[in-house]
């Protein structure tokens, strides 16, 4: 197993729609045991493949932190297909964003379609918190951010880091090329 390098918000990764899976290999189980690991180290509750530099629709989430192995769920071509009308506004982190925090209006339960690693399609019906990382995570796979939806007080008062940060990754990125 390895620990990957998170992309942080500025690198044009994040805002590209991720693509499609078509065979789940020896790759693709991989990729998600290092999601993983890499999720696990820094402290985070949900990771999108997109985050760790991969264009693939994969997502990992565990909102126990590593404590229950049963709240471990990686998700290949995970789709929304049911959003609840009742909605929550709840603050969020994401790990692309080290240090931004910011409310973000979400349905409080969705059902997901998608195929677990065997290939298998399943559904889950999940609410509250849950709802709301998988809401995240499945927006990151469609090229979407959590700044864009976040409410408009807290949004400007992290106005200012967001440009910085959106800076400091254009100009690592200008580095290695
Ligand atoms: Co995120």
């Amino acid at each position: 197993m390895s620990i990957l390098k998170i992309h942080y918000y500025g690198d044009p990764i994040l805002e590209k729609p991720t693509s499609i899976v078509k065979n789940i290999t020896a790759n693709e189980i991989a990729l998600v045991e290092n999601m993983f690991e890499t999720m696990y180290t820094v402290e985070g509750i949900g990771l999108a493949a997109n985050q760790v530099g991969v264009n693939k629709r994969i997502l990992v989430i565990d909102a126990s932190r590593g404590q229950l192995k049963k709240e471990r769920v990686a998700l290949i071509n995970p789709e929304i297909i049911f959003y609840s009308k009742e909605t929550d506004c709840l603050k969020e982190g994401c790990l692309s964003f080290p240090d931004i925090e910011g409310a973000v209006e979400r349905a409080i339960s969705i059902v997901i379609r998608a195929l677990n690693l065997n290939g298998d399609p399943i559904e889950l019906e999940v609410k509250e918190l849950l709802a709301r990382i998988f809401q995240h995570e499945i927006d990151h796979l469609n090229g979407r951010m959590f700044i864009e939806k976040m409410n408009q007080i807290d949004r400007q008062m992290v106005d200012s880091k967001l440009k910085k940060l959106k800076k400091q990754t254009i100009a690592q990125l200008k580095e290695k090329k």
